[in-house]
């Protein structure tokens, strides 16, 4: 059996339909219900509907063989994981923004804004620039307008959040993608089986032309 950790949402939904295409179907998930397990005994497969930020979580500790993490989560937490497929799919990026007028004279400390506080540290830390990191859950861009913060470092989409808050993009921190990542362990016992997975995977990912 190998058990594969889906993101639950939109982006968990287009990697399930990826993973169908691929031959990994499991016709029971289609059913509306708020099950959170569905197998497919005949393919042994097992799939579940987890917290996008916890995937890599299950597959680090090896509750998943398999899952599917935002590139976002795996720099922020840097699970003991192998990350073996970008799947070209839920791509944004993680970016620097701030008010329109605001520019950093590198005076003082920068305050910070993020739920990404190690993406963020690790970030200013490569410049040289002294920071100062707050942590926070979500509605990350009423920080700058609230005098919280000065910058903000999130993920920007499509730009709509920041354009209706006043807020722009100054610098670009990295590109994001949702990876197919694997249990290490699982990977050494289950290698032919998980190998095949990803070659079946890569086939269904579109490329940019
Ligand atoms: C994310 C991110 C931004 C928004 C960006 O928030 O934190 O707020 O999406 O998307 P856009 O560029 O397409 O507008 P999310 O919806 O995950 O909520 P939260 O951060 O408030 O939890």
């Amino acid at each position: 059996m190998i058990n594969i950790a889906l993101p639950k949402g939109r982006l968990g939904e287009k990697v399930y339909a990826m993973f169908e295409a691929a031959g990994y179907d499991c016709p029971s998930i289609k059913e509306n219900n708020r099950k959170l397990i569905f197998e497919n005994a005949e393919k042994g497969l097992r799939y579940f509907w987890v917290k996008p930020s916890d995937v890599s979580i299950y597959v680090e500790r090896g509750a998943a063989d398999i899952g599917v993490a935002g590139k976002d989560i795996l720099l922020e937490y840097e699970p003991e994981i192998y990350e073996l497929l970008d799947l070209g799919i839920g791509k944004c990026r993680m970016a620097v923004a701030a008010k329109k007028d605001f520019r950093d004279n590198g005076e003082r400390t920068l305050k910070v804004a993020t739920k990404f506080a190690n993406i963020a540290r690790q970030y200013y830390a490569r410049l040289g620039r002294d920071m100062d990191i707050i942590k926070l859950n979500g509605s990350i861009e009423l920080a700058p307008i609230l005098g919280l913060s000065d910058v903000i470092v999130d993920i920007v989409e499509t730009g709509t959040t920041l354009k209706e808050n006043d807020l722009e993009v100054k610098e670009t921190v990295v590109p994001i993608s949702a990876r197919l990542i694997v249990n290490k362990t699982a990977f050494k016992f289950k290698t032919a089986q998980i190998e095949r997975i990803v070659r079946d995977m890569k086939e269904q990912v579109k490329t940019d032309d």
